[in-house]
């Protein structure tokens, strides 16, 4: 049996699929459109759109006048995916491989762009009085995603980074998105400003948990079941949550360990079963398990801030669906 909050993501999901599925029809060149659909067709959470849609909900609009938005914003999510694993140089997403692994570069480049392409003309869509507006904030979120991921990579090659740092790129970089989601919603929805703003910091502090936990997985979950390769932070040098918290707690010999594995140019299974046993014992893992809560924590006291409802309810839910996810 279906619970009320699974059969209405159930619904949601399958409407932007439908959407998207819609948008992304060109045919020729195979090289550029192909690649498009198979970024796309591969699954994926859609938690984005889902939650655009139900901000939408929750200030009592209509979810069929933001569907184009939640469908392009969903095509956007996707083109920072297919460029952030060429960054990355990871070579799994969804449980398959990755776009400039499966072609290549040049291919992921431009199919890329014409995600994000794709995705800005369905803007065309939103009612004209909301248009200057949506269009302002779309583009505003979109950028802070790119200054984030800039943030990430400088990070990779730097020696310290502080925890403010972090949270100043993650806050960039994923949490932007998803408030840009919310927020947009809201927007749709024709909510009050006060009812957008509390939707905007519903999902940015949804956000900086999911990337934490995004983190975590890396080094917690396999490959098989999140998707993607994990492990992937430890070998691109990044610097998560879980490696900051440990350098700035462990004892000098698990430093000079922790930075023995980040020195290396091949990071090898080993190494990451090492990295995984000190983060284990300088306490890394449960310093981000309490992070995701405490973020969680707030965004569900952010929803005081809605009318009560169903709309209200699913998001609540939504913040469990996170908690509780594995890939
Ligand atoms: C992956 O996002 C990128 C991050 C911000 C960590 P998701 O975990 O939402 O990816 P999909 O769309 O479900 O595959
Ligand atoms: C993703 O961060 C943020 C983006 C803007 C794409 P990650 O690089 O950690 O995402 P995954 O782990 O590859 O999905
Ligand atoms: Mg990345
Ligand atoms: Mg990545
Ligand atoms: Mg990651």
């Amino acid at each position: 049996v279906q619970t009320s909050f699974e059969s209405r993501l159930k619904e949601y999901k399958t409407r932007v699929d439908t959407r998207i599925t819609e948008i992304l029809n060109e045919q020729h060149p195979v090289d550029l459109y192909e690649p498009m659909r198979y970024a796309l067709q591969a699954g994926g959470k859609r938690l984005r759109p889902v939650l655009l849609l139900a901000a939408c909900d929750a200030v009592g609009g209509d979810v069929n006048d933001a569907l184009d938005v939640a469908a392009a914003l969903e095509i956007v999510h996707n083109f920072t995916l297919v460029h952030d694993d060429i960054m990355d140089r990871d070579e799994t997403r969804r449980g398959r491989e990755t776009v400039y692994r499966h072609w290549d570069e040049n291919v992921a480049i431009l199919s890329g762009d014409g995600l994000l392409v794709k995705a800005y003309a369905e803007l065309k869509h939103v009612s004209p009085d909301l248009l200057p507006d949506i269009l302002t904030e779309f583009s505003r979120g979109i950028l802070k995603v790119c200054e984030g991921q800039t943030l990430d990579m400088n990070f990779e090659n730097r020696h310290t980074v502080s925890l403010d740092e972090y949270f100043e790129m993650i806050r960039k970089k994923t949490a932007a998105f998803f408030s840009l989601a919310c927020q947009l919603g809201g927007m749709l929805g024709r909510g009050s400003p006060e009812q957008i703003e509390a939707l905007a910091a519903y999902g940015l502090y949804l956000g900086i948990a999911f990337q934490v936990q995004d983190d975590l997985l890396d080094i917690v979950s396999d490959t098989a079941v999140l998707g993607k390769d994990a492990g992937s932070d430890i070998k691109a040098g990044k610097k998560t949550f879980l490696m900051l918290h440990a350098l700035a707690n462990g004892t000098p010999q698990q430093i000079d360990d922790l930075r023995a594995v980040i020195k290396k140019e091949n990071v090898t299974e080993t190494d990451i079963n090492v990295v995984r046993e000190l983060f284990l014992s300088i306490g890394s893992m449960q310093m981000a398990a309490a992070e995701i809560k405490r973020s969680l924590a707030v965004a569900n006291q952010t929803l005081q801030l809605l009318q009560p409802g169903e709309g209200r309810t699913f998001m609540k839910d939504t913040l469990k669906l996170i908690e509780n996810r594995t890939f």
